[in-house]
């Protein structure tokens, strides 16, 4: 068996130009252990002299080389809904030898977004290699060591993201290779070909290439896999993030960071919920008071070049920023300035007690929407928000109304009274409620000057089945917060409503940590929700179990929220990662298979994602990651 191996790392590095082999000496030296590609597992550790259980392969015996080439999706996530074939066998690299031989863009903007993706790409691999590695000079002649040529072909000018976007590519990987290893040996030639309709798809296309090669620390080189048919498109168009900035201040370089590891992912949807009651963070141009008075800090907020710097940045990963702006509920913080300068009151009830009679948590807030003035600020802000944003779609948030501040305030009682409404019913405060949203809808098509699709949270204006009363379906796009079994899914589908899924019995990523209001062991929504749960929640199926036929044209996608009552900068991203992840393998393959199926591809994701800089939570010891397949109860 020793002999057997030894034959096979020799081999390897015929074929392979011989980068390495003064740190392979080394290490081969140093470690006793292999990784065999064990049937029905996966990568398991095994002595390099012992005998091998039947079934392994140890045909490329280190961690990363193992774990490439041995399970039918390599180490891809999410993985691709059409694996044509994935070669077993592997090439060593160095990062310099990547060539761009052609981009073939319809304009140059197309082109300038492909080249910075390009230039994500770089970035990326060398994240994946230690420090201690980076500076190391070749030992290898250039001459002699294989060359990697991408060439990357889009059709379509489109470079912005939309719904209607075409995200699918194809990826293509083919190697020539050298025929020996002698001193003026040609060099092995490592063609990658990515065809896509949109830049988006492309981008896809090239994550999908970073996830085909790795560092390996054995080896202490870049290594990929040699030959690859991949052909790939989204099963849902909308895969989101939701994060709440108001609660808590997220910086500028955590979102950053975000939209990165949401760009390994393929999520394509950051939903910004900026504002809320707890703080207005949002610089608006027009409206400059709302921050002013609204922002924890001045330095806790988001000017608009910070957003149009994000936006960017955002499209070059594939991601589309969708704005919310929530309201009438979920304001408070920002809007105290309106009796100081003679425009009545803007907001009711700002920070009132007790908190529990007028909202849902401290501080509460409501708009006014009897005072005439709410329009013109409402307007500002939709027309900054549309300067800024690159969006198809516009959040209008709209949960959580709480009756009691409306039903307390005199001018609303009294503008109630001149609609002949005197009754103070529910029945009259939906109507106070719809009435806000045709005047506060009729500003965001001015700003936008288009009808675009509108978003609402599932609300009073929802449940009961009676969103078909208030709301037209043709407008609106109803994202659910209710869990996964409620009937008003049902009952939105079936009045023909698109949908969005945030079902927070899955997807609500603040759950499970202790009470910030009291000292109870569980916050609102415990417990804590595990990747596997996040994994198995399938819109496609929710639809299902009601017993309704699917339709991909209504369910749009989903998103996971994490709201930030009880996170910021300094703990987002172990809330959000690896947990995203299982999120957008759902959302991009919806695949049929379970959790179990996709743990040894999760773990080794998670460890990618550490690997490139993201503070990912920890999901099992790593000895699971080192045996594939024997964590399992
Ligand atoms: C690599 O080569 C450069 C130029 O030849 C030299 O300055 C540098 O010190 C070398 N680095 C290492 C780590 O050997
Ligand atoms: C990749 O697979 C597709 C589908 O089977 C095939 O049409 C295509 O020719 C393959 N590409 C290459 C370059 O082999
Ligand atoms: C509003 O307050 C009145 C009492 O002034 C009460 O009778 C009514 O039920 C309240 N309306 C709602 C919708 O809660
Ligand atoms: C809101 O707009 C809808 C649709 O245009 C209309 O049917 C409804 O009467 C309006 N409601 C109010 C209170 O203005
Ligand atoms: C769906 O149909 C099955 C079989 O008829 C029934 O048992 C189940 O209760 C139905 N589910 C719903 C949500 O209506």
């Amino acid at each position: 068996m020793a002999f057997k191996f030894l034959l096979l790392v020799g081999l390897f590095f015929v074929v392979d130009g011989v980068i390495a082999q003064e740190s392979v000496k080394q290490s081969r030296q140093e470690s006793p252990w292999a990784w065999a590609c064990r049937t029905g597992r996966g990568c398991v550790k095994v002595a390099k002299d012992s005998p091998v259980e039947e079934g392994d392969n140890l045909d490329n015996p280190t961690l990363a080389g193992c774990k490439l080439t041995c399970n039918g999706e390599s180490t891809l996530w999410p993985k691709p809904r059409s694996i044509i074939s994935l070669s077993k066998t592997l090439i060593s690299f160095h990062p310099t030898d990547i060539r761009i031989s052609r981009i073939s863009a319809p304009t140059p903007k197309v082109k300038s977004l492909t080249n910075e993706a390009i230039q994500v790409l770089r970035s990326v691999i060398r994240k994946s290699i230690p420090n201690t590695q980076r500076g190391r000079n070749q030992t290898t002649k250039e001459t002699q060591r294989p060359q990697i040529n991408i060439q990357i072909s889009i059709v379509s000018g489109d470079d912005r993201l939309e719904m209607t976007t075409d995200e699918s590519y194809n990826l293509h990987v083919e190697t020539i290779f050298a025929t020996a290893a002698t001193p003026n040996s040609p060099r092995s030639t490592t063609s990658v070909s990515i065809t896509a309709t949109s830049f988006f798809g492309a981008r896809h296309g090239i994550e999908t290439l970073s996830q085909i090669m790795a560092w390996d620390d054995t080896l202490g080189t870049m290594i990929m896999l040699t030959d690859v048919n991949i052909s790939d498109s989204p099963a849902f168009v909308h895969r989101g993030l939701l994060v709440d900035t108001s609660r808590n201040y997220v910086s500028v370089p955590v979102i950053k960071k975000i939209i990165d590891a949401m760009s390994y992912d393929k999520l394509n949807v950051f939903h910004w919920h900026l504002t809320d009651t707890h703080s207005f963070p949002f610089v608006s141009t027009r409206e400059p008071r709302l921050s002013l008075y609204g922002a924890y800090s001045p330095a806790k907020v988001y000017r608009p070049e910070d957003i149009k710097e994000l936006v960017h940045y955002a499209t070059v990963r594939g991601v589309k920023i969708v704005p919310e702006f929530d309201a009438p509920a979920h304001v408070g913080s920002g809007w105290e300035w309106g009796e100081r300068a003679g425009m009545g009151q803007l907001a009711l009830c700002v920070n009132k007690e007790p908190w529990t009679t007028y909202c849902v948590e401290p501080p509460c807030g409501i708009l006014n929407p009897v005072n005439d003035n709410i329009y013109s600020v409402l307007s500002n802000i939709y027309q900054d928000m549309r300067d800024l944003f690159v969006s198809d779609i516009f959040h209008m948030g709209g949960d959580e109304v709480n009756f009691a501040c409306w039903n307390e305030t005199t001018e609303i009682i009294d503008w109630l009274k001149t609609q002949g409404r005197t009754e103070k019913s529910k029945e009259d405060f939906l109507y106070l409620w719809t009435y806000f949203q045709n005047r506060s809808l009729a500003e965001v098509d001015k700003a936008y000057d288009n009808k675009q699709p509108i978003v609402l949270w599932t609300s009073g204006l929802t449940e009961d089945g009676h969103a078909d009363k208030y709301l037209d379906k043709n407008r609106y796009i109803i994202q659910i917060w209710t869990t996964g079994t409620d009937e008003s899914i049902a009952q939105l589908y079936r009045q023909g409503f698109k949908l969005i899924m945030s079902n927070y019995d899955a997807w609500y990523f603040d759950c499970g940590y202790g009470q910030w209001v009291g000292d109870g062991p569980n916050n609102w929504c415990a417990p804590y929700i595990g990747w596997q749960k996040v994994y198995e929640n399938s819109p496609r199926k929710l639809i299902v179990n009601f017993n309704e036929t699917f339709n991909s044209r209504q369910i749009l996608g989903g998103e996971a929220a994490i709201w930030s009552e009880q996170v910021d900068s300094t703990t987002i991203e172990g809330k959000l990662w690896p947990r995203s992840s299982a999120l957008a393998e759902r959302l991009w393959t919806d695949p049929d298979t379970t959790w179990r199926v996709a743990e040894h591809r999760f773990n080794h994701h998670r460890e990618r994602l550490v690997q490139r800089g993201i503070q990912a939570d920890a999901l099992q010891p790593e000895w699971c990651h080192h045996n594939d397949g024997y964590c399992f109860l």
